[in-house]
């Protein structure tokens, strides 16, 4: 089968590196891909935000199956013009990825069939959000959210009212996020330990992948603001077997069944980001595609193949039940530019690249990485996912670090409590 993943990140380079190894997959292609990608299969220039170019580069090359890493294409329609076309694609329509591209719109699906999340209210202008902050009604810490697609960054903590104000002020009249800012979401904090979540769906059987949880914040001890996510593991050690069923049961099902009751039946990956309360796992947000960084530390755990199950998920009957893992763990560090998530220089020599690539138990994944003329430069906000493997935590994070430490670049910013609270739970 000839294959195509659309997109440039980190995780696109994972899910190269995985279908690469499949035997199935007799052709891969990645568009437009990234230095690091390049090295491995043909890169090919496209906008992927553009429905029309992808239909035209999937039959120009005689593509059997595009899968779609990133949730701006989703959006864009690019499922819904391949499928038009007659082209198969992995990942939800756009109106069914709108439980990614819409807060409002998951808020609201959520409410309408059950699905535990936390209490919210949807606010079209800055007087009504600042009248729902100034009433109290969801207590403080309090959480604003753009209504739109945001890079992850979105979402505001605010722990006070002053911090609540700004944030409503910040996205809905200075327009920091653009349309995005149009509406937003307010909604009540929710405590406990977050997990990410994710199934291969064909809008009703769905095949369970394994678990992460992410580091969204720029720097250690969850400080700073939040960013694309700088670091995961896999697997989480509180998604228990129960909770998984209980994930399944109470939140996965129902909001497959809530979309394809609402005309928007949804086929692909589904990645519940979640948090453990005491009361059990509510859903914080709804992705319509995998996660960056997590997929790159959930892929090397799999122990088969995923081609088959995208194929379906693309337009067959997904086999529903767990994927067969190795039992290992995986740590994975990001490698930003400084400066990110805000603003940020590129263009800077990256060195120590193949040494870390060379060490035992290691993966690089590249992101924001461009050939200039002094080798591999930056380019993008997050560069570089270093991934560690190993029999327990404590040793798969050694590893991730030890590679992190033979690689360097200009302004090199990476959290380095990636994984501790993995070996913490572990050892408990
Ligand atoms: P999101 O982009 O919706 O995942 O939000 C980004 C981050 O903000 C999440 O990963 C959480 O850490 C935090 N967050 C979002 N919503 C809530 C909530 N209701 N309660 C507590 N934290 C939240
Ligand atoms: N790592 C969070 C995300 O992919 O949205």
């Amino acid at each position: 089968m000839r294959v195509l993943v659309i997109g440039a990140g980190a995780r696109e380079h994972a899910l190269c590196w995985k279908l690469g190894q499949e035997s199935g997959v007799d052709a891969l292609f990645c568009a437009p891909g990234n230095a690091g990608i390049a090295r491995e299969v043909p890169c090919l220039p496209l906008d992927v935000n553009r429905p029309a170019e992808v239909v035209a580069l999937a039959a120009r090359e005689a593509i059997d199956l595009t899968v779609v890493g990133p949730e701006a294409p989703l959006t864009a329609g690019v499922v819904d013009a391949m499928t038009a076309a007659g082209h198969r694609a992995c990942g939800p329509t756009q109106r069914a990825a709108a439980i990614e591209s819409s807060k409002a719109f998951a808020k609201r699906l959520m409410a309408s069939h059950g699905v535990p999340t936390a209490r919210h209210l949807t606010c079209s202008s800055p007087a009504e959000a600042l009248g729902v902050l100034r009433a109290g009604a969801f207590g403080l810490p309090v959480v604003i959210k753009a209504d739109g697609l945001a890079a992850g960054k979105g979402v505001v903590v605010a722990e006070d009212a002053a911090a609540a104000e700004a944030a409503v002020r910040d996205m809905m009249v200075d327009r920091r996020f653009g349309d995005a800012g149009s509406q937003v979401v307010v909604e009540e904090f929710l405590s406990g330990r977050e997990a990410s979540f994710f199934v291969v769906t064909d809008g009703v059987h769905a095949r369970v992948l394994p678990t992460a949880e992410d580091h969204k914040r720029a720097f250690d001890g969850d400080k700073g603001p939040n960013t694309g996510g700088m670091g995961a593991f896999s697997p989480s050690p509180l998604v228990t077997d129960s909770l998984a069923e209980r994930v399944l049961e109470s939140i996965v099902f129902p909001t497959l069944r809530g979309l394809a009751a609402e005309g928007r039946p949804y086929r692909g990956f589904l990645y519940c980001g979640l948090m453990i309360t005491a009361d059990g796992p509510n859903v914080i947000e709804f992705n319509a595609r995998m996660g960056d960084p997590e997929t790159q530390v959930v892929l090397p755990g799999l122990a088969e193949d995923l081609l088959p199950h995208l194929w379906n998920a693309a337009g067959g009957r997904v086999e529903s039940g767990t994927f067969r893992t190795r039992g290992d763990r995986h740590v994975g560090v990001v490698l930003a530019s400084g400066g990110y998530p805000d603003r940020f220089e590129t263009g800077r020599v990256i060195t120590g690249l193949d040494a870390a690539a060379a060490r035992s138990g290691t993966l690089v994944f590249h992101a924001g990485t461009a050939a200039g003329d002094g080798g591999i430069v930056t380019s993008g906000g997050r560069v570089l996912t270093v991934v560690g493997g190993g029999p327990d935590f404590a040793k798969a994070r050694e590893r991730a670090y030890d590679a992190v430490a033979t690689i360097g670049f200009d302004g090199m910013h990476y959290r380095s409590d990636i994984g501790v609270r993995a070996v913490d739970s572990s050892s408990q």
